[in-house]
């Protein structure tokens, strides 16, 4: 690329807010403080080039010795992280100021993958000047969890096992790899998403109250629930992959996926056990999948029966987090059909965003999260020894996979589908109860029953 080719590149989706004018002028302005500058991964001359540029940057805007702060963001093929940030270290590293550097995922491909570029990086960068992005722990809903459990009174009482039955964590995509088959093939589901994204999320749903708000609080907490987990077992597993439907190319039909017999999963439900005093018993289900019948994510907390039977058709509760298209947090809710009758109806205590608070805007993930990295925050970002604990969840799992090994089954489902047919029983046997699929959001009829 030249440096027009990469302007043209980073400015292509940038949406523009205000009136067109005001945003063609902060465009302009945007363009002219990037630098493009190429060079190899691997040679010392290249890196020695972007320091003596950015050096020139900080002279040219008279910036103070000692405020010539630097923040490297590695959104690299992995296998070039290592020499980049050992070419980083040793020709670009700021001597006048403070250094950062941000990785993407994918952190390794298991246990010993992720152990051995955490050694290799932390020659180069310290724990504190690392910040693994996740880019789930930028969503506005995520960071929303730990304030609906610790907020509230109600909820905290009730966040255990003798209130709560099941908890399940949904990524659902309506599209397949297209285009991206080369990476994914490598990964799969469960390395692509639920690894890192609904991990996350599960331990900010399970992780104890932290004993403050600062980083290092949140990420022991983290790190404890991680190790109550046991590696996941095959049993607690279903896979899928997705073949050609309405119209649309199965997985092993895109272009990119060379392998054509290749088995990797695009859709997976596991179920994870947190073996501690508050959830032993009450199953996590994570569910990811590609090519799907709607894009949603979110978690949904089932609680016990009421006991006792009162009220024949009371349904369970359910607290429900959408993380996205469109934020909410909602109760389904037993209440008196209103009017004469005494039956029972199930609704919902409703807090969608975009009905809720006027004058909405959410940030990006990304957004949010690279501000973090400015203020060095790293509350919402991954440390060494939660991935740690992360990987040996899933990794005797991923290498059964790996191994094509003859309990692992992996299942077809239709593009545009729920996912394997095998799914509702899956769930169910795990004690989720779908008895209130009929009921209608969000307007509800009230008018009387016939009997
Ligand atoms: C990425 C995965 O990390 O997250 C993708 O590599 C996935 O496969 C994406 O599509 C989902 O992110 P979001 O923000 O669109 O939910």
């Amino acid at each position: 690329m030249d440096h027009d080719q990469f302007i043209e590149r980073v400015t292509q989706y940038i949406k523009r807010t205000k009136t067109v004018d005001e945003g063609e002028r902060k465009l302009e302005e945007f363009k002219k403080i990037l630098t493009y500058l190429p060079g190899h991964y691997d040679e010392d001359a290249s890196f020695i080039k972007l320091d003596e540029a950015i050096h020139e940057s900080e002279e040219e805007r008279g910036i103070e010795m000692g405020k010539r702060h630097r923040v490297f963001y590695m959104a690299l093929p992995p296998s070039v992280f290592i020499p980049v940030a050992k070419g980083l270290k040793k020709n670009v590293y700021a001597k006048e100021g403070l250094n950062r550097i941000v990785i993407e995922k994918p952190f390794g491909q298991d246990s010993a993958s992720s152990a051995h570029l955490a050694k290799e990086l932390a020659t180069c960068f310290t724990e504190e000047e690392t910040f693994r992005i996740d880019h789930y722990l930028g969503k506005e809903m995520v960071k929303n969890v730990m304030m609906v459990r610790f907020a509230n009174i109600f909820f905290s009482q009730i966040w255990n096992r003798m209130n709560i039955d099941n908890i399940q964590i949904t990524f659902k995509e309506p599209f397949g790899t297209e285009g991206r088959g080369g990476y994914f093939d490598e990964f799969g589901i469960i390395r692509d998403v639920i690894q890192n994204h609904l991990l996350q999320v599960l331990s900010l749903i399970a992780m104890e109250r932290p004993v403050g708000t600062d980083a290092e609080s949140i990420r022991d907490e983290k790190v404890k629930v991680l190790k109550c987990i046991s590696p996941i077992s095959i049993d607690d597993v279903l896979l899928g992959q997705y073949v050609g439907a309405n119209g649309k190319p199965g997985y092993l039909e895109d272009d990119t996926i060379k392998n054509k017999d290749s088995l990797t999963p695009t859709f997976a439900a596991l179920v994870l056990h947190v073996q501690n005093e508050r959830w032993e018993g009450v199953p996590f289900i994570l569910k990811a999948g590609k090519a799907l019948n709607e894009a949603k994510v979110e978690v949904r907390i089932q609680f016990r029966n009421v006991a006792g039977n009162l009220y024949k058709n009371a349904a369970r509760n359910e607290l429900v987090m959408r993380v996205q298209p469109d934020e909410a947090v909602y109760i389904k809710f037993n209440n008196k059909q209103p009017g004469l009758s005494y039956q029972t109806i199930q609704t919902e205590l409703d807090l969608t965003y975009h009905s809720r608070y006027s004058d909405l805007s959410i940030p990006d993930a990304y957004e949010s999260l690279i501000l973090d990295v400015l203020r060095n925050d790293h509350s919402n970002f991954v440390r060494d020894d939660e991935l740690e604990a992360a990987w040996k969840i899933f990794t005797p799992l991923l290498h059964k996979i790996d191994a094509h090994d003859k309990d692992i089954h992996i299942t077809n489902y239709e593009y545009g589908s729920r996912g394997p047919m095998e799914l509702d029983a899956f769930v169910k046997k795990y004690g989720y109860d779908r008895s209130n699929i009929n009921y209608n959001w969000p307007i509800q009829s009230v008018a009387p029953q016939k009997n």
